[in-house]
């Protein structure tokens, strides 16, 4: 997907000349004194006639598409509905500008301009507003086109002008821009990854994608291959790895814009399970597809290096990808069989469908001499997750209150909300084994947090927070700016905590 190009201009909605002029609007409001005004009086009072009409009212996601024939230079207006002022969010305007966006490319317009909203959301900053609406039409226009003989689907819209009423604005708005633009490529490039299938996006691609953005954007990589891992003791993610034809990667990326270079970083683990077949405790044919976004967590740290150092963030930020491919073949492992992980702790496997654990418990040992200062791993981690939680909220946990309260945050303002679940040390009766350390499963009640429990026991004593993302990782309808399929969904959210933090 090419990006298109974001610009900021000072001016007036009825001497906009543009393809179509997006105008937002409050649901139960008249025609705005500003903007509207200028507007409805060229348009010979067509504006109010709409409104009180009812033609058009506000809605969340309501649209009207107008011709204006010459009496404004804009040659369509597109209203667009962000419901009742009380009740606008932030990510309403996200929301609005994702549902214009397709219109706008219904139209067949390459370039458009949205007028910034006169009324903002309570609590939030121009440069929120300026974020939410870029991220709203980078994330709406998002289409995966790379596999089509037919051409390439509909054309990218090249532009995106914003029109500010006043000067002052213009530089707020630019950060916006900036931090919008970047939090948005980034979780398209991670839809990008989920989308391209396992036979493509193996572990050996995954490690060339991390070289080349190493290279891009100047940052430290180091890839540990198999022959590595063994001298190291990586037992749990070589029994993963062991039953695919496919060689297991462990990517570290370094990306250092701290003042002081020998801060303690921030570390980002991700799952990067390139197809799940659940190995030999294979899993049911039904949606199994679904399994080549298994590695959506380690696609979102790989996006997260990237958007900090684009965006030149004050920090040290460290991201781990472990990653393998779950396979059942000649040699995979089996039920029953015991591994030593990098922690030297022992696991056995009762069943090779959790392997997410598995990986992720050596990348968080591993994790370990970096000594973090916040260490945040994310997954597609349990199937209970998404029983739990359904589509709208992440599952959290965490041993450090003020990171949780962070976290937390940060999700609000990205619009992906995380809701916290209980990390008590009662629940690991369920993870006892009679020959090993600990299993890897915890058996029927309380899925989602015996894995995260499982996780705490090799994510050392500092600040640690756990992010299952299985309820959020896929979306089964196309929505405002989730399309259908992979969604990106906690790449924002990473972005957006490594920006609050380092600002
Ligand atoms: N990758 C899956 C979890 C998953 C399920 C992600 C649905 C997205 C959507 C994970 O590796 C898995 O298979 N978990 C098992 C664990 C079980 C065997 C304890 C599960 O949740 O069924
Ligand atoms: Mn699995
Ligand atoms: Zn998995």
């Amino acid at each position: 997907m090419k990006m298109m190009q974001i610009d900021i201009v000072v001016g007036r909605a009825d001497q906009q000349a543009t393809e179509v002029l997006v105008l937002t609007h409050c649901e139960g409001e008249g025609v705005n004194k500003q903007d509207g005004a200028f507007l409805d009086k060229a348009l010979g009072g067509a504006l109010r006639e709409l409104l009180q009409s009812k033609e058009f009212e506000g809605k969340p996601g309501e649209l009207l598409l107008y011709h204006t024939h010459g009496k404004v230079p804009a040659r369509r207006l597109l209203l667009v509905g962000i419901g009742k002022k009380k009740d606008l969010t932030l990510d309403g305007i996200r929301q609005a500008m994702g549902y214009a966006v397709k219109r706008v490319r219904q139209v067949k317009a390459m370039s458009f301009s949205v007028l910034v909203p006169s009324v903002t959301p309570k609590g939030h900053t121009p440069v929120e507003i300026a974020q939410a609406m870029v991220e709203g039409a980078v994330l709406g226009s998002y289409q995966f086109t790379a596999y089509r003989s037919d051409g390439n689907g509909t054309k990218d819209i090249a532009r995106l002008t914003l029109v500010a009423a006043q000067k002052a604005q213009v530089r707020p708005l630019a950060e916006g821009v900036r931090r919008g633009s970047a939090a948005a490529e980034a979780a398209c490039f991670v839809r990008d990854l989920c989308n391209h299938p396992s036979n493509v996006m193996t572990p050996t691609r995954i490690a060339n994608e991390a070289k080349a953005i190493a290279k891009d954007e100047s940052l430290t990589i180091k890839i540990l291959e198999q022959k590595e891992m063994e001298q190291l003791g990586m037992g749990a993610l070589l029994g993963v790895a062991r039953g695919s034809h496919e060689p297991p990667k462990f990517i570290i990326l370094e990306y250092n814009g701290a003042k002081k270079k020998d801060e303690r970083p921030v570390v980002l683990v991700g799952k990067t399970i390139t197809f799940d077949t659940g190995g030999i405790s294979l899993k049911p044919a039904e949606n199994m597809e679904h399994m080549k976004a298994d590695m959506t967590g380690g696609a979102e740290v790989l996006a997260s290096v990237r958007a900090a150092a684009r965006l030149k963030l004050p920090l040290r930020l460290i991201s781990i990808l472990p990653v393998a491919e779950n396979m059942p073949g000649g040699r995979a492992m089996k039920p029953g069989d015991i591994v030593k992980t990098l922690s030297g702790k022992t696991v056995e496997v009762q069943n090779t469908d959790a392997e997410g654990r598995l990986i992720l418990a050596d990348a968080l040992a591993y994790a370990q001499r970096y000594q973090p200062a916040a260490l945040i791993d994310i997954a597609t981690l349990t199937g209970a997750c998404v029983v739990a939680l359904g589509q709208f909220a992440i599952g959290m946990f965490g041993t450090d209150g003020k990171l949780k309260d962070q976290v937390r945050k940060s999700g609000l303002r990205a619009g992906e909300r995380v809701w916290e679940m209980p990390l008590w040390d009662e629940y690991f009766e369920q993870l006892r084994s009679d020959v090993a350390d600990m299993r890897n499963i915890g058996g029927r009640g309380g899925g989602m947090i015996t894995a995260a429990l499982f996780l705490s026991k090799f994510a050392g004593e500092g600040p640690w927070v756990h992010i299952d993302i299985a309820s959020t990782d896929w979306s089964e309808r196309e929505r405002a700016y989730i399309p259908k399929g992979p969604s990106g969904i906690g790449t924002r959210l990473l972005i957006q905590y490594l920006i609050d933090r380092s600002l």
